[in-house]
């Protein structure tokens, strides 16, 4: 079995205090392969934020995958936004923009969806999709993740430019998943556009600024068939507890 992490959103600069921790301690009782953190990693991509975003990968038991969300470049300082957006993420994380990470059969993929040419939405470009169709090789089974969502949820306005194109190549390719985050809350259901990709959409793990869902997180569980998906939420205690597992099934007709 193969245990996969989804965490998204920790605006690292918006944490309270001891909250960081408590969710590595967590993740290290259970012990995932790997850990995807799918963006915003900072509130306002300053280097000190992202020196703390570094700081809790270290403490993670896993490999990581991380990439940018929009909070990730610079907002106010436009020169820097428009003439080098990851600068800030290369001094105080050190670490790649798009990542990758083979875990026997499973191949997980990481995109950079982030503009830095607009404020919030994202944009995946066409070299993109070559790129990620290389990254997969010749897994057997294929995840993607990226910070916006390719479809967004009922009641939410798309956030992706391309998206139409990523899924296409995704059904193309058998990519079995898509992780997501930017709407700080969880959901997982298949893609109304290709029911043979599950799309999970993970709420926000640290920042205060959080929705319905409070601070959350997705543990994967891969089986043969499918995947057992679970939730877990921040509990009033100061824990992080399961309140919710479903089971996924992938079949000819899609997920269900
Ligand atoms: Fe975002």
């Amino acid at each position: 079995m193969t245990r996969i992490a989804h965490l998204s959103d920790p605006h690292f600069g918006t944490v309270p205090e001891g909250l960081a921790d408590r969710l590595a301690s967590c993740l290290k009782t259970l012990r995932p392969d790997l850990v995807v953190v799918s963006g915003d990693l900072t509130q306002r991509a300053r280097v000190g934020q992202f020196r703390e975003a570094r700081d809790f990968l270290m403490k993670l038991p896993a490999q990581v995958i991380v990439f940018p969300g929009n909070h990730d470049a610079p907002l106010w300082n436009v020169p820097l936004r428009l003439v080098d957006p990851w600068r800030n993420w290369r001094l105080g994380l050190g670490l790649p923009l798009e990542g990758r990470v083979v875990l026997g059969d499973v191949a997980v993929v990481g995109i950079n969806s982030a503009n830095p040419r607009v404020w919030k939405d994202g944009l995946i470009r066409p070299a993109q999709i070559a790129a990620m169709e290389a990254a997969f090789g010749g897994a057997g089974r294929r995840i993607l993740a990226l910070h916006h969502p390719p479809e967004p949820p009922a009641g939410e306005k798309p956030s992706l430019a391309g998206a139409e194109r990523l899924v296409e190549a995704c059904e193309r390719l058998g990519v079995e998943m898509v992780l997501s985050g930017h709407l700080h809350f969880t959901q997982v259901a298949p893609l109304t556009a290709a029911r043979g990709i599950l799309a999970l959409q993970a709420g926000t793990c640290l920042s205060s600024r959080t929705r319905d869902d409070g601070n959350a997180f997705t543990l994967v569980d891969l089986t043969g068939g499918g995947a057992n998906i679970a939730h877990y939420r921040l509990a009033t205690d100061g824990a992080f507890r399961p309140d919710a597992v479903t089971e996924w099934v992938r079949g000819p007709d899609g997920w269900r």
